[in-house]
């Protein structure tokens, strides 16, 4: 199974990306945890991506379409994948079909999780992530069992950079003039499913699983195994 998440920040594309992971098994490949990962750490991807990550811009397509053409070739991708804020773009999506087409590969299926605008704001104001192991919480919507401490690894949760509210009104114009065509994009291609992403986060993930399960896109394989 080969899965695209499209949606605006804030939509809840990690959050429905990490819970397939866990179901199925299969990589949730995400680009703006891998090049948060490379700020943090501070290597040359990272300082490039910095600047454009803190201004809410999006990076440069062929750095990111290089990270996920090498990360592709990596051996857990072999039963599948799921791509969370990959491809971005129409340049992006036009380079992942040619990655794919050299290695036989198709998409199955790309989920768009529709939001309203409003909700994204709320969403993304008060998200809090682990500084350790960037896991997702809200202040209203997913709690951690101890206030302000990640359940899996104890460390201490944070606002992300980009969340603050002038950063987020970027991300959202970014993502009306970048991402957006991308529906059509996909819906021209047959492979479009739209998910309504304004339920709860439990509900979204049902809809999610019937709308995989209906598509018989997960019988080879073996749930929660
Ligand atoms: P990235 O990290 O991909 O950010 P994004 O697309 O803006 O998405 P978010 O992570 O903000 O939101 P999400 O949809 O994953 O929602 P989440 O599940 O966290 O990218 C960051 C930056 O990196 C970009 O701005 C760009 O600069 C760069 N970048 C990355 N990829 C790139 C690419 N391909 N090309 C170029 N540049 C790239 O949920 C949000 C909050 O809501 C959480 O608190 C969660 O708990 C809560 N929540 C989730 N679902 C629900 C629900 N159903 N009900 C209630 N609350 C919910």
């Amino acid at each position: 199974m080969r899965i695209v998440i499209l949606g605006a920040p804030g939509s809840g594309k990690g959050t429905q990306a990490r819970f397939l992971e866990e179901r199925y098994k299969i990589p949730c490949i995400s680009t703006g945890d891998i090049l948060r990962e490379a700020v943090r750490r501070g290597t040359e991807l990272g300082r490039e991506a910095k600047s454009y990550m803190a201004k809410g811009k999006l990076v440069p397509d062929q750095v990111v379409v290089d990270i996920i053409a090498e990360r592709l070739k990596e051996g857990d991708c072999k039963r599948g994948f799921i791509l969370d804020g990959f491809p971005r773009t129409v340049v992006q999506a036009d380079a992942l079909q040619k990655i794919l087409d050299r290695m036989d590969l198709r998409i199955d299926m790309v989920l768009n999780l529709e939001v309203s605008e409003g909700v994204l704001i709320r969403r993304l104001s008060g998200r809090r992530v682990c500084k350790r192991c960037g896991a997702n919480y809200h202040v209203e919507f997913q709690t951690p069992r101890i206030f302000g401490i990640c359940d899996y690894c104890n460390e201490g949760l944070i606002q992300r950079d980009d969340d603050k509210e002038e950063v987020v009104r970027q991300r959202l114009k970014e993502y009306l003039k970048q991402t957006l065509p991308l529906r059509v994009y996909y819906k021209n291609h047959n492979l479009l499913k739209e998910i309504d992403g304004e339920k709860g986060i439990f509900e979204v993930s049902k809809e999610i699983v019937s709308t995989l399960e209906r598509g018989n896109r997960v019988d080879n394989l073996k749930v929660g195994s």
